[in-house]
């Protein structure tokens, strides 16, 4: 193995190797970075005149109604217009826009021009189901690549898409479909994980049941198993895009850029999700920008993004930001390590993949097996990788410097949220690197990391991370809640205007950036962000259960893992048994990410004078530390 990391790095900065920076996009960051903040309308108009709008906006920033900021107001553009349309009229039409391969090894391509018909015909289709503008379809799917059609096609009509990660379970996608209104739901049979089939559809009955906003429910057939479809309700797929209704032929709806294109539920601090709502114009500008700059994006690219579609890394790059870039991107159906741990380093040799993004907790999953397995594959397209969804810890960071990118990779450890919709702090390909730290703030954007009061804390000191101007591709509000979208992210710092991250972190003497993780009730189990409240809510659920406190251990593999502790009704007995049930009721619920590790029976949970949970001391407790500042306890 070659072993150029040392040769590059002083003083444990890794310079980034001339064959990538040669064709970099920027080749010189604090400039460019200066003027972005100076003149940040300026700098985000130019970007966003590389896109197709249907008319131009009025006003770049409309700041008139803080913290509700609008951008470029008064244009007209559709996500789609830069996505699939303007590429049908250049070389880019025949090019490939997606390779996908199903986990038992099936796979299947499709053309810009491909992309494009199949987009058409299934807007077709949501239409003569009565889909309007407006509506809000909830997407509930595996990682196949109708999921990625029926995300564009609502986005072609002016519908709004929620999609519901295929891993949560029949509570989560309920509470989802209720929140939304949604009348329209798209599915599948199943699809298959570890080459198992999933059960999909069973979900979505008893979510439906649950929720009877849905009316029409059409459901992809993947994996063949026997399902119930209700009269009038289901349709198959397959029957609809056969029609004469699934025409290929269908205008993109001209939106307006504020305009909402998809609502995305995350996690808080409260047991109910949180619908953030991004637009057609900010959005697309926001995410197209990161993607070229960060990634470097160069027509001839094979990019790889190998999170799920269901997710925001998954919508901004494996979707949007790449289509709207012209770029080749690929999905993946399964797990990395089926039926073997060299499934995705197979996967980079065999499609040739030059940039490769995953996570952390990925990493260290693989990392586990050694270098041998992908030692037996020929990782030499590989030009730039990425890691996101959790910080990445340095031994993990040169595990995947050196073993999958051979010393010459750089790897852009980029930091952002479901809220922020792409990129905020990340590196570029010519940034020197420090493992483990997500580097400098993009352009556009003053992050700083201060105290309560507001104050930038010293060099090194840890304190919360805050973002104090609007950018493009920022979420609008929470779908039916904007007093909780202020009360989130603008009350903590209201006077300075600046957003509340949720995040703690360190800046260094260098002004780099290292994010600590969550200072809030919020878990990243595996880079999956689960609220403390949403797990509580789950148990309670459960008949044996009355009170419930989730919280995060940490794991080396994991990152968070989740512990609980839960008080029982009168009646029943602590026994193993019940600990499994109710980690099965959980993972029936909420999903299998949400299980708890362990369970433990307490008499009564710590709590503040005021009834909250002091979570903080169940913690310290769990890791037998000091449990620190007990005044507020009641009694
Ligand atoms: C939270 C947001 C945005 C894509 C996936 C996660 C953590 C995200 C990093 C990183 C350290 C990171 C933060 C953040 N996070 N990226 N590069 N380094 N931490 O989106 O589910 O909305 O979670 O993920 O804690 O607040 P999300």
């Amino acid at each position: 193995m070659k072993k150029n990391s040392v040769l590059n790095s002083t003083n444990s900065l890794y310079h980034p190797d001339k064959s990538v920076t040669k064709h970099a996009r920027i080749k010189e960051y604090d400039k460019l970075y200066k003027e972005s903040i100076t003149d940040r309308e300026g700098f985000w108009s130019k970007e966003a005149k590389g896109l197709h709008w249907y008319q131009k906006w009025d006003k770049v920033l409309d700041d008139s109604n803080k913290p509700f900021y609008k951008w470029f107001t008064g244009g007209k553009t559709n996500v789609i217009a830069n996505a699939i349309d303007r590429h049908l009229l250049t070389e880019t039409k025949n090019k490939l826009a997606l390779i996908w391969e199903g986990e038992p090894g099936d796979m299947k391509t499709f053309s810009y021009f491909a992309l494009g018909r199949e987009v058409s015909k299934f807007a077709n289709v949501l239409k003569a189901m009565g889909a309007k503008k407006g509506d809000i379809i909830t997407i509930y799917m595996p990682q196949i690549p109708e999921i990625i059609i029926a995300m564009l096609a609502c986005a072609k009509i002016g519908a709004v898409h929620s999609v519901v990660y295929g891993g949560f379970s029949v509570e989560a996608l309920a509470e989802r479909i209720a929140d939304a209104h949604s009348r329209i739901l798209i599915t599948a049979d199943g699809g298959f994980r570890r080459g198992k089939p999933t059960q999909l559809k069973a979900i979505a009955d008893e979510a439906m049941r649950r929720s009877p906003t849905i009316d029409v429910c059409i459901a992809v057939r993947r994996t063949g198993e026997e399902c119930y479809m209700e009269n009038d309700r289901d349709f198959w797929w397959h029957d609809l895009m056969g029609m004469p209704i699934a025409s290929s032929k269908c205008e993109t709806e001209q939106t307006d850029a504020e305009d909402p294109l998809f609502i995305l539920y995350t996690s808080g601090t409260t047991g109910k999700p949180k619908g953030l709502l991004h637009t057609h114009g900010g959005y697309s500008v926001y995410a197209s920008t990161t993607f070229k700059y960060v990634f470097d994006i160069q027509p001839a690219d094979r990019w790889w993004c190998a999170a799920d579609p269901g997710w925001i890394t998954g919508h901004s790059y494996i979707v949007y930001a790449p289509l709207m870039n012209g770029a080749t991107t690929l999905l993946y159906e399964g797990a990395p390590n089926h039926p073997y741990p060299n499934r995705w380093w197979q996967m980079i040799e065999k499609y040739g993949v030059n940039i490769f993004y995953t996570s952390p907790t990925a990493i260290r999953g693989l990392m586990r097996y050694g270098a041998s397995w992908a030692d037996k594959h020929d990782l030499s397209s590989l030009r730039l990788m990425g890691s996101v969804g959790e910080p990445i810890n340095p031994e993990a960071w040169k595990w995947y410097y050196d073993v999958i990118g051979k010393g010459h990779c750089p790897i852009m450890d980029t930091w952002w949220q479901t809220e922020t919709g792409g990129f905020m702090i990340t590196p570029l390909p010519i940034t020197p690197l420090k493992p483990g730290s997500a580097t400098k703030p993009f352009f556009g954007n003053e992050v700083a990391v201060v105290d309560e009061a507001g104050k930038a804390v010293p060099a090194g000191a840890e304190g919360n991370l805050v973002i104090k101007n609007p950018w493009p591709g920022m979420a609008r509000t929470i779908l039916g809640d904007p007093d909780q979208f202020i009360e989130k992210y603008w009350k903590h710092y209201k006077k300075q205007g600046w957003y509340l991250t949720g995040d703690s972190a360190k800046v260094d003497k260098d002004g780099y950036f290292w994010i600590i993780g969550r200072n809030d009730d919020v878990l990243k189990v595996s880079g999956y962000r689960l609220g403390s409240a949403e797990i509580e809510s789950a148990l309670v659920s459960h008949p044996a259960i009355t009170e419930a406190a989730a919280i995060g251990l940490p794991d080396s593999l994991k990152g968070n893992i989740i512990h609980a502790t839960v008080i029982l009704r009168e009646g029943f007995a602590p026994s193993d048994a019940l600990v499994e049930e109710l980690k099965k009721h959980v993972d029936n619920e909420l999903g299998p990410i949400a299980r708890p590790a362990h369970i433990e029976f307490a008499e009564k949970l710590p709590k503040t004078r005021s009834g909250k949970i002091m979570r903080r001391v169940l913690k310290a407790r769990a890791l037998g530390q000091e449990e620190g500042d007990l005044t507020t306890l009641e009694e």
